[in-house]
């Protein structure tokens, strides 16, 4: 296939161009020549997406791909005017969304495959709407102009190696500085609460796998309710960086009643409550039944670590390219286990008694 990527030099679009290549598919890229390298092999070109000059540069010449792979839509109206341009160049659209268009999604742990996106209008600009409703505005904004052709990919938590949002990264340099004289670190909630966090790198194959089949319409793509529980995925880190931590489990109350942020002081941590956990709720039955597979957990932990092995140690938090914070100060984290360590005393005490 001869296949254009929307971005592709960084994360989910270099897991999508690294994967296309492998299976000897001719790739273009489009994205801005900003943030990152393009990778060896394809057919980088360098534009922007919220310029309709440069999409027309881009198709300049009756270029036809079998397919466009869109990796960082996030305004209808810009997607949209995307897809007008690309709609007579490319016979399918698969246009990389969230489990976040969902309506419901993170309250309500019915939301699958068949639950209705928010409602947006796909001409809605980057103000009328948080991230969610945008992407739903976006999936309409692409199945307008390819109607009857267009892949949805409402993708759940994604990581892996190249990871742009820090969240599993931040883990692992934490646990590599559990090396030596730090050994302790402050683990999030329950031990036991399943994650079904997914590896762009199967969603990438996933992805390739449906367009070759032909495939049309809404996939949720996230892994299986069995796929890893926080505790393993700690677990993985520790192995992957070859440090042997002691996890201290500090309960969800005692997190949020010290001002702890979920989800990005301690990343990947939600509260173990039913209006929090569904988030992790939501299964990707269309998408098994259609050849989703996942890689072991394991396997994208200590494929990341040896990405970031190779770089300096940063500091905590990580700050990423959207501007999301990662982990805690290492200040802040000691502060923390030492008010827990008061805390607990008395507990211990009674039960070493
Ligand atoms: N991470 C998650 O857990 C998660 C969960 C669900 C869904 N998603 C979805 O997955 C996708 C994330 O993919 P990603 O991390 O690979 O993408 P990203 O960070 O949104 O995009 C980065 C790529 O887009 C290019 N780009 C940025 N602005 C551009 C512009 N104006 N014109 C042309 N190219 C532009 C960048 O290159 P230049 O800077 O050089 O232009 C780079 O190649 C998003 O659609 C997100 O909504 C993510």
């Amino acid at each position: 296939m001869k296949i254009l990527v929307i971005g592709g030099s960084q994360f989910v679009g270099r897991a999508f161009v690294t994967e296309a290549l492998a299976r000897g598919h001719e790739v273009t890229t489009f994205n801005r020549g900003v943030s990152a390298a393009d990778l060896p092999g394809v057919e980088a070109v360098h534009g922007d997406r919220e310029v309709t000059a440069d999409l027309e540069r881009l198709v300049a010449g009756g270029r036809h791909w079998d397919a466009v792979v869109d990796t960082c839509g996030y305004v209808p109206r810009v997607v949209g005017e995307g897809a007008r341009v690309l709609s007579g160049h490319a016979d399918a659209y698969l246009y990389v969304s969230s489990l976040a268009a969902l309506r419901g999604w993170g309250a309500d742990p019915s939301v699958d495959d068949d639950s209705p996106a928010h409602d947006c209008p796909p001409d809605a600009g980057p103000d009328d709407g948080d991230y969610g409703v945008l992407k739903a505005g976006c999936e309409r904004a692409v199945t307008r102009h390819f109607e009857g052709r267009t892949l949805l990919f409402r993708a759940g938590v994604i990581t892996g190696p190249y990871d742009n949002v820090g969240q599993l990264d931040a883990w692992l340099w934490r646990l590599r500085a559990a090396e030596g004289g730090r050994r302790r670190v402050l683990a999030p909630g329950n031990p036991d609460l399943a994650m079904r966090v997914i590896d762009a790198r199967d969603i990438a194959a996933f992805g390739l796998h449906c367009l070759d089949a032909r495939r049309t319409g809404p996939y949720i793509v996230a892994a299986p309710e069995d796929h890893t529980t926080y505790g393993a995925w700690l677990a993985a880190c520790a192995e992957a960086t070859g440090t042997d931590p002691e996890l201290e489990w500090v309960d969800d109350d005692f997190l949020l009643g010290h001002g702890v942020t979920p989800w990005t002081d301690l990343p990947m941590w939600i509260p173990d409550a039913p209006e929090h956990t569904c988030m992790w709720a939501t299964p990707a039955t269309r998408a098994e039944a259609a050849g989703l597979v996942c890689r072991p957990p394991a396997e994208t932990v200590r494929d990341t670590w040896a990405v970031l092995r190779e770089r300096p140690a940063p500091e905590l938090p990580l700050a990423n390219t959207h501007g999301h914070l990662s982990g805690l100060a290492a200040g802040r984290e000691r502060e923390l286990l030492a008010a827990w360590d008061a805390r607990r005393g008395p507990d211990t005490a009674a039960r070493r008694t």
